[in-house]
């Protein structure tokens, strides 16, 4: 059963300084509410309830998020502000909440190394709050993969084409097109060069994995940056036949980039929020 959804969220966020200097980035928000819930919901409208944490230094305002705040609640008791709280109240009565630390930075395959503890012997999903996926009135992308999982029992990436200058910033798969929206990936590289990517199809933050992979990342060498990479413990499953690469429906947004994020909450004021200043 797939049950658990793994939050990597030990980054520094230097994209954001000094707004993140004291503050972890997942907490930066998209109008009033921060990107790391947005993650979570679209986990827990997948049936992902039980959500797991790899923080670190710093973080703890996003275990903070996820809890009561007793003094406010009581002193808005009774008062129309309550209904600020109503949608965060429902995401923590809907699912639970388990934390670790990465000690050290040392890659995204380590920091899910690391949530070995939380995860035990099941698959999960991993969100990369970073990027922030809306279907709006319709299947969320973790609901999407979730359903894949169940017909492949495999480990599934999301996928979406991005301009080929582009690809230094993603991992890029290259696969054989099962249907217009999946691949069997045969190849992934993390962060190629144009020249060097074997097509434009790049890895959005949104994984579905098999708990192999945890091995497998045990012994996978540092490769790019000198970071344990996730794209390449995946590789390893890739030889195997075993990952399947998704192009799923709905819109993302990289929020880990100034020009995302602010592109992003611009998308949210007017889908959600505009209406309520008219
Ligand atoms: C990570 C992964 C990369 C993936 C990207 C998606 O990179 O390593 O393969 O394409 O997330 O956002 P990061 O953006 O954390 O450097």
């Amino acid at each position: 059963m797939l049950n658990k959804c793994l939050f990597p969220a030990a980054g520094y966020g230097t994209r954001f300084l000094p707004a993140t200097k004291s503050m972890p980035k997942e907490m930066l928000p998209l109008v009033d509410k921060p990107l790391i819930q947005y993650g979570v919901e679209e986990a827990i409208e997948a049936g992902l309830t039980e959500i797991a944490m790899v923080t670190g230094r710093g973080k703890r305002a996003i275990e903070d998020h996820f809890d009561h705040n007793y003094e406010l609640e009581h002193q808005i008791k009774g008062t129309s502000k309550m209904d600020f709280l109503e949608e965060i109240h429902g995401v923590m009565d809907q699912a639970t909440f388990s934390y670790t630390r990465q000690l050290q930075m040392k890659g995204l395959g380590h920091a899910i190394l690391t949530a070995e503890t939380l995860i035990g012997d099941e698959p999960f999903a991993v969100v990369l709050a970073d990027d922030l996926c809306l279907n709006e009135g319709d299947d969320g992308v973790l609901s999407q993969m979730k359903t894949l999982y169940e017909q492949f029992r495999c480990s599934i990436v999301a996928i979406e084409e991005v301009p080929k200058e582009e690809t230094y910033k993603y991992g890029v798969i290259d696969g054989n097109p099962l249907r217009d929206d999946l691949y069997q990936v045969n190849k992934m590289v993390e962060k190629p060069a144009p020249e060097d990517a074997p097509s434009n199809l790049a890895i959005i933050g949104r994984y579905i994995l098999t708990p192999d992979i945890f091995d497998i990342i045990r012994n996978t060498e540092p490769g790019k940056g000198g970071e344990i990479q996730l794209t390449d413990a995946l590789m390893a499953q890739a030889k195997k036949g075993c990952v399947m690469a998704y192009k799923f429906k709905g819109k993302r947004f990289d929020c880990g980039s100034v020009p995302g994020f602010i592109e992003a909450t611009n998308y949210c004021f007017d889908k959600f929020h505009k209406h309520k200043y008219e």
